[in-house]
């Protein structure tokens, strides 16, 4: 069951853009799909259906990850709210606002590994995990990396969020974090999203993560389109934008198969 972590340390980049594609496009190959919401803001279920209202008086991954077992991690569990054929392989692994409190026991020994500890003993139940982080390179995300086999940089082609997938490579590849943390994770892949044509400063960040990255930068790119911006809006999948970008994740869920092996 490979685990895999969606990661940007610059905000608004495309991480849950690209954890909702995905989602949906394993999902309409059949793969059966756990997405967890391991940002406090919560955009990863509101846009599959869940206002933060709703999730209230029901437990989400912060109670899950402050209790670290299995079982707390399924009592969160939630289907995806999609029309069906998106939606009927996704169950969704809830966030709120509470979810910041876990970073205050940063700094109990082992606390990094309490997401793996819900993840490793259901191991079988789905075909792939999706984890969605906040723009941080702190307490969650060492949660999510711990618990994961890969990690996916999310980045527009500007100045500082390539400056942030720099900075997440660099710490994914730290040895003393790889050991201290023990992290057995590695970057498969880097999406480009939101990309402008006439802009020479996008241009020019692309190449740059390609002279980075080189194969792990995966093709062909998202462009900038309203009609990705409102199928979220609406709480669809981005796929549901239409067809350039339906194929745009076609070739991302390729890539993604080709990667793990
Ligand atoms: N290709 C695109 N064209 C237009 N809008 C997009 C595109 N990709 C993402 N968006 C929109 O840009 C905004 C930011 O995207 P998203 O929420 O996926 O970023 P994020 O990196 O998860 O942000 P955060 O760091 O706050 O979690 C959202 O409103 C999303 O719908
Ligand atoms: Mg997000």
């Amino acid at each position: 069951m490979p685990v895999i972590t969606y990661a940007n340390h610059k905000g608004g980049v495309g991480k849950t853009n690209g954890v909702e594609g995905m989602a949906a496009g394993l999902a309409m190959r059949g793969r059966r799909v756990l997405v967890v919401d391991l940002d406090p803001q919560g955009n990863l279920s509101r846009r599959m259906g869940y206002q933060e209202h709703e999730l209230e008086s029901r437990p989400t991954i912060a109670e899950a990850v402050r209790e670290h077992t299995p079982e707390a991690l399924q009592t969160t569990f939630l289907p995806c709210q999609w029309e069906p054929d998106w939606a009927e392989n996704i169950t969704l692994v809830p966030s709120r606002i509470e979810l910041e409190e876990r970073v205050s026991e940063a700094g109990v020994p082992l606390s990094w590994q309490r997401l793996h500890r819900c993840l490793a003993p259901i191991a079988g139940q789905f075909d792939d995990v999706l984890i969605d982080t906040p723009p941080t390179i702190g307490h969650l995300l060492h949660l999510a990396l711990v618990a994961s086999d890969y990690v996916i940089g999310a980045t527009v082609p500007t100045y500082d969020s390539v400056r942030g997938i720099y900075r997440l490579q660099t710490f994914v590849d730290d040895p003393d974090q790889r050991q201290g943390l023990g992290l057995r994770c590695r970057m498969i892949g880097v999406l480009i999203g939101m990309k402008r044509t006439n802009v020479s400063t996008h241009d020019q960040r692309t190449q740059e993560l390609l002279d980075m990255f080189g194969d792990l930068v995966w093709q062909p790119h998202l462009p900038l389109r309203a009609a990705v911006e409102e199928a979220s809006e609406r709480a669809e999948p981005p796929q549901s934008a239409g067809i350039e970008t339906r194929q745009i994740f076609e070739a991302r869920v390729d890539s993604y198969l080709k990667a793990i092996g």
